[in-house]
């Protein structure tokens, strides 16, 4: 087997790994976005299934850095990430803070804070930057765990422009309704 993102230690269970493979698969043309990197496993998959020439981008504030002295947090996950042959382009940045300029997402995984009140500024940020057909992928959507994060979630993704795809074991996946370009 040659290089791949199963080469990264992955955080995620391998069911949730299968339904984050296949709403890539199934994703509109665009960017695809990467909120929470850590070693790069979620980020590894978006490259493998989307090459990086459509726009892949990783983006990370270093709050959970791998080493005291990767101060971006995002450093060792992008060495791991050029390894394997994947280029995307690296954000140093909270989750909610501007997203570049133009970017049209056809993607987005979350996987950051945990937190309602984060995600839900997470969404008002990313929101605008989605494509029709967009897909959203959540994880740790983890009721014991992480009961704000599922709170704020079940409330604003049961807004009609949403579509429930699935779930497996904690990440949940949606699509945003409306015709794909
Ligand atoms: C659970 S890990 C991500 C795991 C990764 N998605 C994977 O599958 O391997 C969470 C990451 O989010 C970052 N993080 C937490 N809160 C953040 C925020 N508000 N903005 C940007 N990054 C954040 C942490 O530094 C950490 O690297």
């Amino acid at each position: 087997m040659g290089n791949t993102y199963r080469d990264i230690p992955s955080l995620m269970h391998h069911k949730e790994r299968e339904l984050f493979l296949e709403c890539l698969r199934h994703a509109p043309d665009g960017d695809c976005v990467d909120l929470g990197v850590y070693r790069g496993s979620s980020a590894a998959m978006m490259c493998d299934v989307r090459g990086t020439s459509s726009g892949v981008w990783i983006l990370d504030n270093g709050c959970r850095a791998v080493r005291t002295s990767d101060k971006s947090g995002i450093d060792d996950a992008l060495r791991r990430l050029k390894a394997l042959g994947y280029t995307p382009k690296a954000l140093r940045q909270n989750s909610f803070d501007p997203p570049p300029d133009g970017i049209r997402v056809a993607a987005l995984s979350i996987d950051t804070d945990h937190v309602g009140e984060v995600v839900a500024k997470e969404m008002d940020c990313w929101r605008p930057t989605l494509v029709p057909g967009a897909i959203v992928l959540l994880h740790d959507c983890n009721k014991k765990e992480f009961p704000c994060l599922v709170a704020e979630v079940d409330r604003r993704f049961t807004e009609p422009e949403w579509e429930f795809l699935g779930q497996a074991v904690s990440l949940r996946a949606y699509r945003l309704r409306g015709e794909v370009a």
